[in-house]
């Protein structure tokens, strides 16, 4: 499958955990809340992660789409730095909910640049048979850190795979 097929699939993934955890903003704080919000944070950090390593390096290559790779790394710092800062929160108050949907809004922007701009230039800087060779890299590399991280958590790759 082409690597721009299945990051794809984690955009959706992604977009509809953060519609089920915007869901409970009207009840009080719940486990269950925390739970969500820790596989958005795996999704996201495991997404990243790959992009970074497999997809982001192929698109710095690439004159055409040098700047679009930069600024896409650009947003995966601000990511990380939201996500860390949530992560930390104990309780999931307002301040919690206003900074949960500040990064909603960054992870939609920098989807739907991803999605509308830099992949819509793959074509100019790789062939269908290079996109489908990246694919199988990135799900390698996603099976390898969610068998990595099951190891580190101490529970199973189904457990931690969303
Ligand atoms: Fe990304
Ligand atoms: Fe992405």
């Amino acid at each position: 499958m082409d690597f721009i097929t299945l990051l794809r699939r984690d955009h959706e993934k992604v977009s509809s955990l953060f519609k089920e955890i915007a869901r409970g903003f009207g009840q009080p704080d719940a486990p269950e809340r925390h739970d969500l919000f820790h596989r958005l944070k795996r999704e996201l950090d495991l997404h990243a992660g790959v992009e970074d390593l497999h997809v982001y390096r192929v698109f710095q290559q690439a004159e055409v789409t040098r700047d679009d790779a930069h600024e896409a790394m650009e947003a995966h710092r601000k990511i990380k730095t939201l996500l860390d800062e949530l992560d930390a929160a104990s309780t999931y108050d307002h301040n919690w909910t206003a900074k949960f949907q500040e990064l909603q809004k960054v992870v939609e922007a920098h989807v739907a640049s991803e999605e509308n701009e830099m992949f819509r230039k793959t074509e100019a800087i790789m062939t269908p048979h290079e996109a489908e060779e990246l694919g199988g890299a990135v799900e390698t590399a996603k099976e390898a850190i969610s068998r990595h991280a099951a190891t580190t958590e101490g529970g199973t790759p189904e457990q931690i795979s969303v």
